[in-house]
């Protein structure tokens, strides 16, 4: 028999998860199906979302060499039957304070610095550049994590070195690049493009590092279609492409530049939005949504 969530102490709301004490060492990660979109948490949820992006976090976490957080599978027993498909079992570890983002492309936050700066994160880059330019290497880009609410801020990677110390910091860089690359190249065969991810890392008992949180998720990353990608221009966004043309559509009556919340989405958007998570997931893994734990 399974246990209940009940049985479990809440520790933590997420954005988009909860987590959950197992025992000392142990942490149940439970992803809700709650989205996000121009910093809001909406009011609507995608059915399947939790689910979806846990499938797409063990395919990955499995893909790549680094060794992660996993405390058991998907199925484990401890994993209550209401949120299973949507729950890990994780080792609870010392999360490092440095959001972990690897680029491949010039976009956002990256952009933005990169015009006022030539630079991104400190690091100096080729002249000419514009949105969705491919770098000629993917970059490690470093950001604090900021308080619900509050922006992540990119910092160079000396201001890594003080937070965290410099062997950590050099094995954190190598690992979050070495990670995005393995991770970036397997998704490209499949037609979509990685733009660029965000790791969490954390230390083990040991004094290991680990992959933790998400991995490659359209919430982590941003992923482009690969046969659309064109320098100059803002790329699709993948997942959120429907509900961002929706709310800043005439018909959401919403405004972004106000201080209101948006509106629910109408149905037809929400199933559009899960049909593209299922799709980014059966294209990348090869596997079918259908045979992922807990239908
Ligand atoms: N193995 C782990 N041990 C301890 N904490 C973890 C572990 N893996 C992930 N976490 C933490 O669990 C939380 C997950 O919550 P959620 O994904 O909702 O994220 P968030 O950080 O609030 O928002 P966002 O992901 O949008 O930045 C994060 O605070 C993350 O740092
Ligand atoms: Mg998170």
């Amino acid at each position: 028999m399974r246990p209940a969530l009940t049985d479990y102490q809440h520790l933590a709301s997420g954005k988009v998860r909860e987590l959950y004490r197992v025992d000392d060492e142990t942490l149940l990660f439970v992803a809700t199906d709650r989205i996000s979109a121009y910093d809001y948490i909406l009011d609507s949820q995608i059915p399947d979302k939790g689910r979806i992006l846990t499938a797409m976090s063990v395919f990955f976490f499995d893909l790549v060499d680094a060794p992660n957080h996993l405390a058991g599978p998907p199925d484990d027993e401890r994993i209550p039957e209401e949120v299973l498909g949507r729950a890990l079992v994780v080792q609870q570890l010392e999360m490092l304070p440095v959001e972990a983002v690897a680029r491949g492309y010039l976009t956002g936050s990256g952009l933005a610095d990169y015009q006022k700066t030539g630079k991104v994160c400190g690091i100096e880059l080729p002249p000419g550049l514009v949105e969705a330019s491919r770098f000629p290497e993917p970059i490690f880009t470093p950001a604090t994590k900021a308080e619900l609410g509050q922006h992540d801020e990119n910092i160079s990677f000396e201001q890594v070195v003080e937070l965290i110390g410099a062997d950590r910091a050099e094995q954190l860089r190598e690992a979050t690049l070495r990670t995005y690359s393995q991770g970036a190249e397997h998704a490209l065969k499949k037609g979509i493009i990685v733009a660029d991810t965000k790791f969490e890392f954390g230390v083990d008992a040991e004094g290991n590092l680990r992959l933790a949180d998400e991995v490659f998720t359209p919430d982590s990353s941003r992923y482009w279609r690969a046969d659309e990608w064109k320098e100059g221009v803002v790329q699709q966004s993948f997942d959120k492409q429907f509900v961002r043309n929706w709310l800043t559509s005439p018909e959401s009556g919403w405004d972004r530049s106000g201080d209101t919340p948006p509106p629910p989405l109408p149905q037809d958007v929400v199933e559009a939005t899960r049909a593209r998570y299922i799709e980014a997931y059966e294209r990348i893994s090869g596997l079918k949504f259908d045979d992922w734990i807990g239908a």
